[in-house]
């Protein structure tokens, strides 16, 4: 029996990594958290259903392509198990009419150290996600002896786990960022809600997103679980859909961090780099002005990248900034085309989750 999980943060050797698949994808109705996801001037508002086939090929064929370029750089890929997403999920608490998709698994399993945690999500179409992963991890508990195979505490997703009339009326961009500066979510402090993908490792530090799919509850259990380790709850004002720390804080290799520069982290909660000699750096602007039809996210998926080692890192291929971004702060980018998949979720990061890197817990904050 060997050691298949380890991982304590998002730059060291990856050798082992979950790439997602776009199958039977579907946009889900309207939802109390949901709505929030999809902006106000957005052509999906108020559509949903499956997603046409012809992107759903797409997408796969760029999935499979990642998952290939990385077998060609060492990495082993394993590929979750979709299950059919247009059918509704009933609980004995709610029923919403669709589920969404298994990507991107970043959103959904949460690597610390040998531990694989399905994080409690605030989507009711996502309560059913993390089957998909259930046969690889159930793969990895039987081989490695070690993997401490977890779920947070399931939430319940009653009503009372949402803002009512958060977004009932038009409200403007301003509105938006005076929210998000306010720290005004639409998720309340009923019950334990996080997304992985708001959760920053950095060894022996968590840097978690407080936003619109993790709330503080959230970090009050990190800090149970895990009383070695320090967590933090991290803040963007300047983003007016909070969701996920991937587009908006991404670390290339120790002591090197690049930072939306429309995100940017508060003075308060720089402190904490400056004084441990770390760099954040602004990341290049998108080359692109506009976000592929259909997509959840911003343009910022640009920045979404997947560190394969502390010099090697994927980024899109159209993504001419980053890509030269890369190279002056000493990075070697290795551009794949990957803009057929954003619309299920995100870019390169995102759609991935880590099972290995080599490395350990390691006190960059000492
Ligand atoms: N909220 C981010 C943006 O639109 C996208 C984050 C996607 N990340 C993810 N893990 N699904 O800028």
């Amino acid at each position: 029996m060997a050691k298949i999980v380890n991982s304590w943060n998002d730059f060291d050797p990856l050798k082992h990594v979950i790439v997602g698949r776009a199958d039977n994808s579907v946009i889900p109705n309207e939802e109390p958290a949901t709505s929030e996801k999809v902006p106000v001037d957005s052509e999906m508002r108020g559509m949903w259903g499956p997603r046409p086939l012809e992107t759903v090929e797409k997408a796969n064929a760029q999935l499979d392509n990642l998952a290939k370029v990385l077998e060609e750089h060492g990495v082993k890929v394993d590929r979750p198990t979709p299950l059919q997403w247009n059918q509704p999920v009933i609980t004995p608490d709610f029923r919403t009419d669709s589920m969404m998709t298994c990507m991107p698994p970043r959103d959904v399993l949460l690597t610390i150290g040998s531990e694989i945690i399905a994080a409690p999500m605030s989507f009711r179409c996502r309560y059913w996600e993390y089957l998909a992963y259930w046969p690889l991890l159930s793969q990895y508990f039987n081989e490695d002896p070690e993997f401490l195979w977890s779920q947070a505490p399931r939430p319940r997703l009653t009503d009372k786990s949402y803002k009512h009339n958060y977004y009932d009326e038009k409200i403007s961009l301003e509105e938006r960022l005076e929210r998000t500066a306010n720290k005004d979510f639409v998720t309340t402090e009923e019950e334990i809600l996080f997304d992985a993908a708001d959760v920053l490792r950095l060894g022996k530090d968590l840097f978690i997103q407080h936003g619109l799919t993790t709330n503080r509850k959230a970090m009050e259990w990190f800090k149970r679980k895990y009383p070695d380790l320090r967590i933090h709850a991290v803040n963007f004002p300047g983003d007016p859909y909070p969701i996920h720390i991937d587009a908006t804080f991404v670390p290339l290799r120790p002591g090197l961090i690049i930072n939306n520069p429309h995100r940017r982290l508060p003075e308060e909660q720089r402190k904490i780099f400056e004084a441990n000699d770390w760099e954040i750096v602004d990341a290049a602007m998108p080359a692109h002005e506009t976000p592929p039809p259909l997509c959840y996210s911003s343009v910022w998926l640009s920045m979404n990248c997947l560190v394969l080692d502390h010099k090697n890192v994927i980024v899109e291929a159209s993504e001419h900034n980053q890509l030269e971004q890369m190279d002056k702060l000493g990075m070697n980018p290795i551009p794949v085309p990957f803009r057929d998949a954003y619309a299920f979720g995100g870019a390169l990061h995102c759609a991935t989750a880590d099972v290995y890197r080599e490395g350990g817990c390691e006190d960059y904050f000492p």
